[in-house]
């Protein structure tokens, strides 16, 4: 991949100009708190969604001025803080995003400390949803030919570095973490499901009309109309092209629709062997 886009740091790929190796290695000291939650992902993997899920359950019930507030502040990203926001002082309980390997997360989220929700979709959905928002964000590189894209997605050579290394990383280190997995399909087939199994992992007792609350606005539909969700405001900042939008099909199994029969094998002779030890934890048609 071009360097304008990406640098590896300790065999893993970071975007330039957010981060820089010394931030990444300082956040191996980064201090945790118990009450600390972070969502864990590969990139277009259901991030955003988590986000407002946690954002919503968090403030929605109890509103404290911070309704118009993105969920880019309330939910900020770890490695990439392009906010410059003071994490250090930030009161309790701190919400964070990442798309770290589990090898480089703060040391101290290991030893079962603060909370981590890991969110997995079918590859092949990611690796379709990553081609259309590479094509959008002005901070990836463009490849604008599918086939070669999906070439670099199966190397790992793309920002992020390899899905299944990522996803792989995570599962087989479960036991050092309190961590709770989920997949963007059980989202999708039963949000309310999932919203409650996330209140349950958190401790949170919402009552039946948050948990509705929850759950409306954060189906797709909503969230796309919803400017605190929708990363619309990133097209003013310049951080995306013109066309598409962020949130933009959220279904499951749209692979079908840009994949051929012979990517699809393609993919399915570099991945799905390698998944087989997966299946206990995601299982993908
Ligand atoms: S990123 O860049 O890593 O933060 O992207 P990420 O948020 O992980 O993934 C973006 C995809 O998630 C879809 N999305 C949703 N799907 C269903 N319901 C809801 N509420 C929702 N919110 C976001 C988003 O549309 C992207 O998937 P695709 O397939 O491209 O539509």
């Amino acid at each position: 991949p071009s360097e304008e886009f990406v640098f590896k740091h300790k065999g893993f790929y970071f975007q330039p100009d957010l981060v820089t190796p010394e931030y990444i290695d300082s956040l191996e000291d980064f201090e945790i708190r118990d009450s600390d939650v972070f969502i864990v992902t590969y990139p277009k993997s259901g991030t955003v969604w988590t986000q407002n899920i946690l954002s919503l359950i968090y403030h929605e019930g109890h509103r404290d001025g911070t309704e118009n507030m993105e969920i880019k502040y309330r939910v900020p990203w770890l490695e990439y803080n392009i906010n410059n926001m003071d994490y250090v002082h930030r009161p309790s309980p701190r919400l964070f995003t990442t798309h770290l390997p589990y090898y480089l997360v703060p040391r101290d989220l290991r030893n079962r400390r603060a909370k981590v929700i890991y969110v997995a979709r079918n590859p092949k959905d990611v690796a379709v949803s990553y081609f259309h928002f590479s094509k959008l964000s002005v901070i990836l590189e463009t490849i604008p030919d599918f086939n070669i894209f999906l070439e670099r997605f199966l190397a790992g050579k793309v920002a992020s570095s390899s899905w299944l290394d990522h996803v792989r990383g995570w599962s087989t280190h479960r036991e050092e973490f309190n961590i709770l997995f989920l997949t963007y399909e059980e989202m999708k087939k039963d949000l309310k499901g999932a919203v409650l199994k996330i209140c349950k992992f958190l401790g949170k007792q919402l009552n039946e009309k948050e948990l509705d609350t929850v759950v409306e606005n954060a189906t797709f539909d909503k969230m796309k109309t919803d400017p605190r969700a929708n990363y619309d405001s990133m097209k003013s900042n310049l951080q995306e092209r013109g066309k598409g939008h962020f949130l933009r099909k959220g279904i499951i199994g749209d692979w079908k629709n840009t994949m051929t029969v012979a990517q699809s094998e393609r993919f399915d002779n570099v991945f799905k062997e390698k998944m087989k030890d997966l299946s206990s934890t995601f299982s993908w048609d």
